[in-house]
């Protein structure tokens, strides 16, 4: 398989290539990725650099002679590159707009016009809005509630529109929130894993008894591989959640982190809400367990565990950002004022 993997240098992108090399020693993978705040080279290490059949390029989703260039190296498409941060999409929702939705018709078109055979489009279950009473399966209302979630919930429907037009094998996933190494440490675990392990405060929003359902990367990456690589007639068309069933609060994770690191509770410092604050996000994996026999691995303790110990081991990763990258601190100045 020749696969663009747009959105590569990101956190979930950057572990899908991993993946994919490991798994796949065959294929070839080509990264388009614009390398914006949370895109990051050093997320690959040399042997990723070294390997003949990876290959990096240095460009936005919206340019679109450089994508259908691209494009017409490959045979398959899995779409990342998004802005991704709620908070970000709260002060300021234009660039969501533009490379969400406006990049990801770009996408559609050259895959269109060079007879792209799979295009993966990563959603997120963020488009449901509240999961009211129960976890969300796929033929519910999308309601989301931040300008992210509304630019996501576009770019989902606009993917579908293409297979409902078109024809384009397109599959969506829906996944919960993940968790891993290389995730850019502004997202609520990198942030109190690294905050807790320089001993300053964790920020939480509000009560703190908002719950989220938590999923390994890796576990990601498998469902997305399932989507990518399923006959056609199990997938094209097809929206799948993609979850590991582990609903916990910021507060219940943040006790945990801080019990992990064997740090004090008096870093948890409540902060102000965030406006539009979803309650509850969770989905429901019935679909793609019984379409596609996809499980999850291990457990959350093993998983949450091993991000931690990769946090601890990898401080040169993220001091790298925290401390000389001027977006990182710009934000952090701008989100958390004194609480930073
Ligand atoms: P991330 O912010 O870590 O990475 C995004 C990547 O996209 C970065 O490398 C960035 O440089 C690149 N990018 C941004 N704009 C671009 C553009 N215009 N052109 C080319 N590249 C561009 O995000 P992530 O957490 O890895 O999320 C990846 C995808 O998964 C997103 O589509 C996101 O909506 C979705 N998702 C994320 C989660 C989660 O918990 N993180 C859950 C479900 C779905
Ligand atoms: P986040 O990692 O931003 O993911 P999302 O908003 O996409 O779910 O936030 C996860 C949860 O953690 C969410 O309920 C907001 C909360 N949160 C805090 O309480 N404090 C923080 O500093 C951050 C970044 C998030």
């Amino acid at each position: 398989m020749r696969i663009l993997i747009t959105g590569g240098a990101g956190f979930i992108g950057s572990n899908f290539v991993h993946y994919t090399l490991e798994k796949y020693p065959e294929d070839r993978i080509i990264v388009l990725d614009a390398l914006t705040y949370a895109g990051n080279l050093e997320n690959f290490n040399k042997h990723t650099w070294s390997n003949p059949n990876f290959q990096f390029f240095h460009g936005n989703i919206i340019d679109e002679d450089l994508v259908n260039e691209l494009m017409r190296n490959v045979d398959t498409v899995v779409h990342f590159a998004a802005e991704t941060h709620v908070d970000r999409s709260i002060r300021e929702a234009g660039a969501f707009l533009e490379t969400d939705i406006w990049g990801t018709y770009i996408l559609l078109e050259a895959a269109k016009q060079n007879g792209i055979k799979r295009f993966v489009h990563i959603s997120t279950d963020e488009v449901y809005g509240e999961a009211e009473g129960r976890p969300s399966v796929e033929g519910d209302d999308l309601k989301p509630k931040s300008p992210y979630a509304a630019s996501k919930a576009g770019a989902d429907r606009l993917a579908w529109s293409y297979w409902a037009t078109y024809g384009l094998p397109v599959a969506i996933s829906r996944c919960s929130n993940n968790y891993g190494p290389f995730q850019y440490p502004e997202k609520l675990i990198p942030l109190f894993v690294t905050n807790a392990i320089e001993e300053k405060p964790l920020p939480v929003y509000g009560h703190g008894k908002n719950t989220r359902d938590w999923i390994f990367v890796q576990d990601h990456c498998s469902g997305i591989d399932a989507l990518l690589r399923s006959e056609d007639g199990k997938v094209n068309g097809e929206v799948f959640n993609i979850s590991s069933e582990n609903e916990l609060s910021v507060l219940d994770i943040t006790e945990i982190i801080l019990a992990t690191l064997k740090k004090p509770k008096s870093l948890i410092n409540h902060v102000e809400d965030r406006p539009g604050h979803v309650t509850r996000h969770a989905v429901n994996p019935g679909k793609i367990r019984k379409a596609l026999g996809w499980e999850p691995g291990y457990g959350f303790e093993e998983n949450i565990a091993k991000t931690i110990d990769w946090y601890k081991a990898n401080e040169d990763w993220w001091r790298n950002l925290k401390e000389k990258q001027a977006e990182y601190q710009e934000w952090i100045k701008t989100q958390y004022g004194d609480h930073s």
